[in-house]
């Protein structure tokens, strides 16, 4: 049997956060070889493959039924457990991809060193922001045209606020890239044939050893000293506690291909990522030491069979010793579970995981009684916060083609809007309901799911709003009459909380000029 310690200490659960093609699966698939866990670089690649076909909607749903087993990798190195968590495929981008963010202790940016930023790794570092997570930037793809470093590193700082120290930076770039150099400890990383993956450590005593001269083009090795000196100048020194704090990030450049970067991104999160932190609940925080198991439930998954509406439940195990079998209270309905049939998902060998701890992830499978933002607790009677529901991007009005089905479309939208698909919202005036998403291959994935597993043809109407923001009025009767003066812009969430709908930040802006008293918000945590 295998002994996974329900020590907290050893466990480093994290996330990739990147924009589409910078290189995560790449990045994923090395980490797990690396890391240990051959078995399911396989799987990665594959998956990396189908989501490449877009909106053939088969292929989708092929990706998810893969994903429910990829959605959490777990292994062990260095004595640690590593959860790896996936931020769901880009092109199936969700509130679900910002919610996996929510049960994460750090993250790793990947930065194409070509592109820079980009919006989506901008979304997710915001999110990542809203809870001060540590993050270790990769800036990947140096073995192709990249860049200036300076340049690079600026943008991050600039564009994110977020204070950068570079750790390991490259020695030319594209036709002319020769390797990376760790200024924390000297090493020389290289490749014995030009163009192949690193396989080669040069251990220097500084960027100036004379090792260095036998091995790089004279001119190319003057320049990159210049550089690394300026860099070590020019940027912040590594400090823990700012890290940690989630206003300083290590820098790493390399190339996930060339098998720069795994192992020196694995080295660091074992070295510096946060163990599992304390969670807030509406009661208290609960420590990961604490004996008694706890956890939310932080993304729902519909199974890939559609003829069975199962479902699985990610629930982040927040303390306590988890084994299977346990019977846990879920908090919202009072009702006890038994957890007969978790899944584990650790990547060596599945069949002896028999128990999680702190920062792992279990996945309960449900018949749609298990909701995101739920939970389990040994019988305590508290709700864990910080879940947030994100302000839709995308806002359309659902037209149903067969009226007769109004029963069913309901069902559909509020099964699909609990997996975290989608936001569906309630006019005041009107009947028709009107649906949020943040990505907009959700309308596609939303139509499709409806008709296969619901029966309903739907289409979608532009709406004249495009942004969707919740509203909050300390002062009850404040709000109510904010609502009724407002009452064909304000809807609300299946929660029955209000949603201001606005034209445009223009008039929100001024919305928000003449009701100071209300609070206008994002996001709005699930409990
Ligand atoms: P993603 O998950 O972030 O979308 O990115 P993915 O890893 O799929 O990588 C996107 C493309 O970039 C892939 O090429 C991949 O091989 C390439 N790539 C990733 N890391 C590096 C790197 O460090 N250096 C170089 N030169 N390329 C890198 P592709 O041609 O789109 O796909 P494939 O057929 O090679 O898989």
């Amino acid at each position: 049997m295998h002994a996974l310690s329900s020590n907290h200490e050893i466990r480093r659960t994290f996330a990739i956060i990147s924009h589409p093609d910078a290189g995560k699966t790449t990045l994923t698939e090395k980490l797990l070889y690396f890391g240990g866990a051959i078995r399911m670089a396989g799987q990665v690649k594959a998956r990396g493959e189908k989501r490449r076909a877009k909106s053939d909607w088969m292929k989708i749903e092929q990706e998810r039924g893969i994903s429910v087993t990829s959605s959490v990798m777990t292994f062990e190195h260095h004595g640690l457990i590593f959860n790896l968590l996936d931020t769901p495929g880009h092109e199936d981008f969700s509130e679900d991809t910002y919610r996996t963010l929510t049960a994460v202790d750090s993250a790793i940016m990947v930065i194409d060193a070509s592109k820079g930023i980009e919006t989506q790794t901008r979304k997710l570092f915001e999110v990542c922001r809203l809870r001060d997570i540590p993050i270790i930037t990769l800036i990947n793809k140096c073995d192709r045209e990249a860049k200036d470093p300076f340049e690079l590193l600026d943008e991050i700082q600039e564009a994110l606020a977020l204070d950068v120290s570079p750790m390991v930076l490259p020695i030319g770039s594209g036709s002319n890239f020769h390797g990376c150099y760790n200024v924390t400890n000297g090493d020389y990383y290289t490749a014995k044939t030009r163009g192949e993956a690193f396989d080669t450590v040069v251990e220097t005593s500084d960027i100036n050893d004379s090792k260095l001269d036998a091995i790089v083009d004279p001119q190319l090795l003057e320049e990159s000293r210049e550089m690394i000196e300026l860099a070590q100048i020019g940027y912040s020194d590594f400090d823990l506690e700012s890290y940690r704090e989630g206003h300083l990030s290590p820098v790493i450049f390399g190339s996930a291909l060339k098998d720069f970067g795994p192992t020196a991104l694995l080295d660091l999160i074992a070295e510096i990522a946060p163990m599992p932190r304390p969670s807030p609940t509406t009661a208290r925080v609960v420590t990961p030491d604490e004996k008694k198991v706890s956890g939310f439930v932080f993304k729902v998954q519909a199974n890939m069979n559609s003829n069975h509406r199962d479902r699985v439940a990610f629930m982040r195990v927040c303390s306590g010793h988890f084994k299977r079998g346990m019977k846990l209270r879920q908090v919202r309905t009072s009702k006890d579970v038994m957890v007969h049939s978790p899944i584990m998902f650790f990547a060596q060998d599945r069949e002896i995981a028999q128990e999680a701890g702190p920062g792992d992830v279990i996945g309960i499978p449900n018949h749609g009684t298990i909701r995101v933002g739920d939970t389990f607790t040994e019988g305590e009677n508290i709700q864990f916060t910080g879940l947030p529901a994100f302000a839709p991007e995308i806002l359309r009005r659902v037209r149903l083609f067969d009226t007769s089905k109004v029963k069913q479309l309901r069902r559909a939208l509020e099964d699909l809007a609990e997996e975290g698909l989608t936001q569906v919202f309630k006019p005041n005036i009107g009947s028709n309901w009107i649906i949020g998403l943040v990505g907009d291959l959700q309308l596609d994935v939303l139509k499709s799911r409806a008709k296969a597993e619901y029966g309903v043809e739907i289409d979608f109407e532009p709406l004249s709003y495009n942004l969707a923001v919740w509203v909050r009025c300390d002062d009850e009767a404040k709000l109510k009459s904010f609502i009724s003066a407002n009452a064909a812009t304000v809807v609300h969430d299946r929660e029955g909380s209000p949603v201001f709908l606005a034209k445009s930040q223009w008039d929100l802006d001024y919305t928000k000029e003449r009701n100071p008293d209300i609070t206008f918000m994002k996001t709005r945590e699930l409990v």
